[in-house]
């Protein structure tokens, strides 16, 4: 392409295109990515804190904003504050909420799973399912096998809370299949050890994903949109390899999923294949790009990519150099809700956020840099691990 031709390109397709998936129209291609907020009551219900997070996202001009992971079984949560969506008395509460965004011109989808050993959370007290019986990577929690009655019954949960998400008005839901939860496990072969048509080779370990997605477009229809968060790999010895990946989203792909979510590792994946690195420089941003760029290249589904995401060159690059279609961020909008909005405005400076993982906090997720005195009310010996007294961007 010509230098001429190269400018109208840019100028057609840049990152605050409007584009629909499917039939759902976005007026950008950023995406919130999901993110648990620890802020939801004791029962997975929305509180007014949380619901003011999303009015935020929305009131920032993110085009697609995906909730942080929903439960779908009222006694399982691998973590503390997380939204549920096992029941019908959540319906009410949900349509609010997407009312709320509706009001800005976001989409908002929804993302389900079941959790699984991954988890310190309330071990002890619940029978906790995976694919075999072996102790999780990083908790060490040991899982109850999941029998294929059981799998029958899970499928189900996720078809149930399915009509739920389209009941509350959400433009979509998303399987979260990543990160060494339970769907994750599945792909995984330590996790999955078993014998039966649900373990072995690739196809069988994605075969409950398969089921899974089948039964939600079954319960859905077809205009409904299904994406899914997967790990192009998991980063440990006994990983889903990128090949096995690449095989389920084309498979998934086939089966007539609407968007891919491409990330990678798992909690024990502690260095470069790890969920939440440290990014100092544009380098080490987009650090799954390279497994998106093959996967968007080999299907026809929309990919979305995720993972350390912080500039508009960064994205840019992305977006006029290969087939990913959208981007999706997690920590930057802790930090700043209204990052799209400053973008929009001209402000192209990259995100504030330094990745320093100090939003994860027993009372809620919040950002370090932007909310001091909320990091000093928390009880000292929590606060002694996230507070960093001699950093100087803080103190400045
Ligand atoms: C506080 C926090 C909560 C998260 N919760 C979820 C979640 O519920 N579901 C999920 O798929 N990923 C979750 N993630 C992972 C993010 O979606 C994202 O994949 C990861 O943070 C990398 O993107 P980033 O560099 O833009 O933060 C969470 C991340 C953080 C920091």
């Amino acid at each position: 392409m010509n230098d001429k031709g190269y400018i109208i390109f840019k100028m057609i397709k840049n990152l605050f295109n409007k584009t629909f998936i499917r039939k759902l129209y976005l007026k950008n291609r950023f995406v919130r990515s999901s993110t648990w907020m620890n802020m939801a009551d004791g029962k997975g219900h929305l509180t007014d804190r949380l619901s003011d997070i999303y009015k935020e996202l929305a009131k920032g001009q993110i085009g697609l904003i995906i909730t942080g992971n929903a439960f779908i079984k009222e006694d399982e949560r691998c973590t503390p504050g997380k939204i549920g969506i096992y029941s019908d008395s959540f319906i009410k509460e949900y349509q609010e909420l997407t009312e709320l965004v509706h009001k800005f011109e976001s989409k908002i989808i929804m993302q389900i799973g079941y959790g699984g050993t991954q988890t310190n959370y309330n071990v002890g007290n619940r029978t906790i399912w995976g694919p075999s019986p072996v102790p999780e990577m990083s908790s060490g929690v040991l899982a109850k096998e999941i029998s294929k009655k059981e799998i029958s019954e899970i499928i189900k949960l996720y078809g149930h809370s399915a009509i739920r998400v389209k009941k509350a008005n959400f433009d979509g839901i998303q399987i979260h299949a990543a990160h060494g939860y339970f769907l994750s496990q599945f792909l995984n072969p330590y996790h999955n050890q078993r014998n039966d048509e649900y373990g072995g080779d690739i196809k069988n370990r994605a075969r409950i994903i398969f089921e899974i997605y089948d039964e939600i477009r079954g319960r859905v229809g077809k205009d409904f949109l299904i994406s899914i968060k997967i790990n192009c790999r998991d980063f440990v010895k006994k990983e889903l390899t990128f090949k096995e990946s690449l095989y389920v989203c084309k498979e998934l792909g086939s089966m007539g999923i609407d968007a891919i979510e491409v990330s990678g590792g798992i909690q024990a994946a502690k260095e470069l294949g790890s969920i939440r690195p440290f990014i100092n420089s544009p380098k080490q941003e987009a650090y799954f790009k390279e497994y998106a760029i093959i996967i968007a290249e080999k299907i026809k589904t929309p990919v979305i990519l995720v993972g350390g995401l912080r500039s508009i060159e960064v994205m840019e690059n992305l977006l006029l150099n290969s087939k990913i279609k959208y981007f999706a961020l997690s920590r930057p909008f802790i930090r700043e809700p209204n990052l799209i909005e400053r973008w929009i405005k001209g402000d192209r400076n990259k995100s504030k956020c330094i990745s320093c993982n100090k939003c994860r906090t027993p009372l809620g997720n919040v950002c370090l840099y932007t909310q001091p005195t909320y990091f000093k009310s928390l009880p000292n010996e929590e606060s002694k691990n996230t507070f960093p007294q001699n950093n100087k961007e803080f103190t400045k």
